[in-house]
């Protein structure tokens, strides 16, 4: 049973942190975001705010290791992890599995919200957000409002350190690169062919690509899952995230764009332009208000 919050504040007030050991983790999935993404973040924001004091919330936390990792790695002090699933439920067990930790820390708090519906208002402001791998499964119609509303969350000069990965329409934009490898496929083939070859599909698949998930579904189930998933994409660019982000009134002040050195397939090529469909990746850091505010 999970002991109340008043209870391992005041633990680890007395003792501090419930120890843990890296030497432990056997999961790819953790290692990625217990160490790569966790990095990502922390080199992004920790560029622009003391990650020690700063209050921070993370829009779409799923299982929660990546805040993790910025409080036992980068010693952050206080996280709040929002997510319309409930994968951060697991984290003390992950937690206890990969790292040998009994309590997660007490800087880390979760909680479950409705798709859109608005933070702001609900807690003090925050002097920062990140959100990773999120952005591109959120409805279209509600990217807009909730952009305002993570701005609304800010402190002025606040900011917004935002990942996505893999962008739709690069190669494996589709998200489902772990039962099909064909390049841009999803933009080449129907759904219906893009199904039976995950159907098809037999054997292991990429570890650092299952999450926690995936004992709940099963195989199948989370064939069916991922596929929905897929379904469910919003198709964003890069270029309609950045004006989003600047209709919601942030200013963009750091980006980086990545693209993979792969050629498009030429029946894509006068569909899409090139720099669409080799972009993979972006990162932006997003401010409200100017530096000076900060
Ligand atoms: C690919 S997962 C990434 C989770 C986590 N950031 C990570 O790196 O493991 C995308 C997450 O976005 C969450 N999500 C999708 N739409 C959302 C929304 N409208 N509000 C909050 N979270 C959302 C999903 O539930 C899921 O946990």
């Amino acid at each position: 049973m999970t002991p109340p919050r008043w209870w391992t504040v005041a633990r680890e007030r007395l003792w501090g942190l419930a120890p843990w050991d890296a030497g432990r983790i056997s999961d790819e999935w953790f290692r990625a975001h217990f160490e790569y993404a966790a990095d990502v973040v922390n080199q992004w924001v920790g560029g622009v705010l003391d990650v020690r004091s700063a209050r921070l919330l993370n829009f779409g936390c799923g299982d929660g290791i990546t805040d993790l990792a910025l409080v036992l790695r980068h010693g952050a002090t206080a996280i709040h992890g929002v997510d319309i699933r409930r994968e951060y439920a697991k984290l003390p067990r992950i937690a206890r599995e990969q790292l040998g930790m009994r309590r997660i820390p007490a800087a880390l708090t979760f909680e479950t919200i409705q798709p859109g519906a608005p933070l702001a208002g609900r807690h003090p402001p925050v002097d920062g957000i990140m959100s990773w791998s999120t952005f591109e499964h959120v409805e279209r119609g509600q990217l807009l409002p909730i952009l305002c509303d993570l701005h609304a969350c800010l402190r002025p000069g606040g900011v917004f350190f935002l990942q996505i990965e893999p962008l739709f329409y690069s190669p494996y934009g589709s998200h489902l690169r772990r039962y099909d490898d064909v390049p841009w496929h999803h933009l080449l083939a129907t759904e219906e062919a893009l199904w039976q070859v995950i159907q098809a599909h037999e054997g292991p698949i990429d570890a650092a690509e299952v999450d926690f998930g995936f004992a709940d579904f099963g195989a199948d189930g989370y064939k069916r899952f991922v596929f929905k998933e897929y379904q469910a994409l919003n198709r964003l660019t890069a270029d309609e995230l950045v004006a989003l982000a600047g209709q919601a009134g942030f200013t963009v002040e750091r980006q980086e764009r990545r693209s993979v050195d792969l050629q498009p397939p030429p029946e894509l090529r006068g569909r899409y332009s090139d720099e669409l469909l080799r972009n993979n990746e972006v990162f932006l850091l997003l401010r409200k208000g100017d530096a000076r505010a900060a």
